[in-house]
């Protein structure tokens, strides 16, 4: 089989992915456990792209619970070297409003407890990785130049504020997070983006801005019907970015 081009792991409300063609779907096991489901690995305009969703297809595997080592290792075990992260996320500053794509270069992890290392295991080595720049610089690059060039429109930047969740943070916490520098805020962008960092996969997050986060934009209460219709509204142009970056 070809080399994957491109890994792709689908946040809340992207379980498939649309376009991809001849899949072959892999249920396999890791060294660090089970991953949250099954690969399904297709091809997308003459790529081999690997497809993973981060809380099970059927939405099944909350943030704290994800095992996010399993999820990362499950696609690099098939070949993967590059991971193109999916998160749905609340907008936090006034340019990442509902159904804008972003693609952060900076984040902030305010998650507590959950496994965030590869080397826990008693005679591994610690790695002490540079994440100074927590996002892969040429796969960010690939990303925002696939925007461009497929016509999707996308703010090329910005800082994701990890927080622990399931549940929705308070208008203070986010008013927390603005004062510390956040412009988006999701459940799901660490520990995983550390972990790819310690497993030297390339890795970038295409934020789906799916509602205004507590007290910003409006004053509406969030609901996970307004999240699914953001997340659908946003995801049009998405197959198309994929393909490209999967070109790239
Ligand atoms: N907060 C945290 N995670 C999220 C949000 C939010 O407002 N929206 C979608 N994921």
């Amino acid at each position: 089989m070809a080399d994957i081009a491109l890994a792709v792991i689908g946040g809340t409300g992207v379980y498939r992915l649309a376009d991809l063609q001849d899949v072959e779907t892999r249920v396999l096991d890791t060294r660090f456990g089970a991953p949250s489901g099954p690969v399904r690995i297709g091809t997308l305009e003459g790529r081999r792209v690997a497809f993973l969703a981060r809380h099970g297809e059927g939405h099944s595997v909350p943030p704290h619970q994800v095992n996010y080592r399993a999820n990362l290792q499950v696609l690099k075990d098939i070949g993967a070297t590059r991971v193109l992260a999916l998160n749905t996320v609340g907008g936090i500053t006034d340019a990442y409003g509902p159904r804008v794509l972003a693609c952060p270069d900076q984040l902030i992890d305010y998650t507590w407890g959950r496994i965030s290392t590869i080397c826990e295991e008693p005679g591994s080595d610690v790695l002490h990785v540079d994440f100074g720049d927590p996002y892969t610089h040429l796969l960010r690059r690939q990303v925002v130049d696939a925007a461009r060039a497929c016509g999707v429109e996308l703010v090329d930047g910005g800082c994701y504020g990890a927080t622990q969740g399931p549940r929705l943070e308070t208008r203070a916490e986010i008013r927390r997070m603005r004062r510390d520098g956040c412009d988006l805020v999701g459940m799901t962008g660490m520990p995983e983006a550390g972990l790819a960092r310690e497993m030297g996969l390339e890795y970038a997050c295409l934020a789906i801005v799916a509602n205004w986060a507590a007290g910003c934009g409006t004053d509406e209460e969030i609901t996970m019907d307004e999240v699914l219709a953001n997340v659908a509204a946003a995801s049009a142009g998405i197959p198309a970015l994929i393909a490209a970056v999967a070109r790239g």
